[in-house]
């Protein structure tokens, strides 16, 4: 049946294929997103302009400019739209920079979220899945990473704001009975990539020849997961109400960063000029998602291999 969603970070790089993929199934979305200037607002506006135009004879698509911080617009915005879900993905992203600017992550990826959760309590919203991250599980969780896992020791404000949100998700399910979902994504790729992301940085160096920094020689384990099996495993999730869950959505067969950049050397048929860096503090050497339970509960099932995804990625990135 045909749904009303509200997805916040529409303009991003998750959020604007999540809403292209929503409307290409017939749903009426409502794309909210602030268009920050943590990267270029121009890059945001041309995934905008593509979700529109996936929008054509499609699902209804509108987008507000906006912030998660005001209440009194998501009030508004509620009301207006009798929302059956909300898909929350706008935040404050970078493991990195979040040492820089704590507070700024706190109030939108916390505060934020809370504001969310209130709109979505008071307008008594039917399902609310948020998107955290893999770095909530920090260097001493057992590998495999297993939702179970207590994350309580975050390294750095990035995670530590997401796994507050994840908790406060669990507050409002059990004192008002929201149907949260968490879905800690692994590393995503894939067209329209935020440009701090590896993918973006290495491709970037490559065509312009310019060096690039990799940590501990690439020999990192990350769990890639393509943009597109990553949507379906949300739109599940959207669909799905579960109570309270935290799902993780990876691949599952996490690669050495060494072999991500190898194959974009060799797509674009060209060496990229590596620094060698030390892995700082608040990363990781292996992420590495258990996905039974997204398997169990949203019938995720990843079909895009690295290979093939760093392929499409390649083709993307050099027709911009
Ligand atoms: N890309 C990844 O590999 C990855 C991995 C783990 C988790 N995530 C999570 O997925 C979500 C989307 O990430 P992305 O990679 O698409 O990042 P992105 O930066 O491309 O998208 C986030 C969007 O949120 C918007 N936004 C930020 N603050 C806002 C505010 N106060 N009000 C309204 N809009 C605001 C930004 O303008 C941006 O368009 C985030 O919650 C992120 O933490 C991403």
């Amino acid at each position: 049946m045909k749904k009303t969603l509200l997805v916040t970070g529409a303009a991003g790089f998750i959020g604007s294929h999540l809403a292209e993929h929503l409307l290409r199934r017939g749903d009426r979305v409502v794309g909210l997103d602030n268009l920050n200037t943590a990267y270029d607002p121009a890059r945001k506006r041309a995934n905008l302009a593509e979700v529109q135009s996936a929008a054509q004879n499609r699902g209804q698509w509108e987008f507000v400019q906006g912030d998660i911080r005001d209440p009194a617009l998501l009030d508004r915005l509620f009301d207006e739209n009798g929302f059956d879900a909300v898909a929350h993905l706008a935040a404050m992203t970078g493991v990195g920079v979040s040492i820089e600017d704590p507070q700024l992550f706190f109030e939108v990826n916390l505060l934020g979220t809370l504001h969310l959760l209130n709109a979505a309590k008071q307008h008594l919203v039917g399902n609310f899945v948020l998107a955290s991250t893999s770095s909530v599980y920090g260097n001493g969780s057992a590998i495999p990473f297993s939702e179970t896992a207590a994350c309580d020791r975050p390294l750095a404000p990035y995670p530590a704001s997401k796994r507050a949100a994840e908790m406060l998700g669990f507050s409002y399910h059990h004192l008002y009975g929201l149907h949260c979902t968490v879905a800690r994504f692994f590393s995503v790729y894939g067209p329209r990539n935020r440009p701090d992301s590896l993918a973006c940085q290495v491709a970037d160096g490559i065509s312009r020849q310019q060096k690039v920094r990799l940590y501990r020689k690439g020999q990192m384990h990350r769990d890639w997961i393509y943009i597109d099996d990553l949507v379906r495993g949300i739109a599940a999730a959207v669909d799905r109400p579960l109570g309270y869950e935290i799902i993780n959505l990876g691949r599952g067969e996490p690669v050495l960063v060494a072999d991500f950049v190898a194959l974009l050397e060799k797509h674009s048929g060209a060496k990229a000029r590596l620094i060698q860096a030390l892995l700082p503090d608040m990363d990781i050497p292996c992420a590495f998602a258990d996905i039974q339970k997204a398997r169990c509960l949203l019938d995720f099932q990843p079909a895009v291999s690295v290979a093939e995804g760093v392929e499409r990625f390649w083709h993307w990135y050099k027709n911009q």
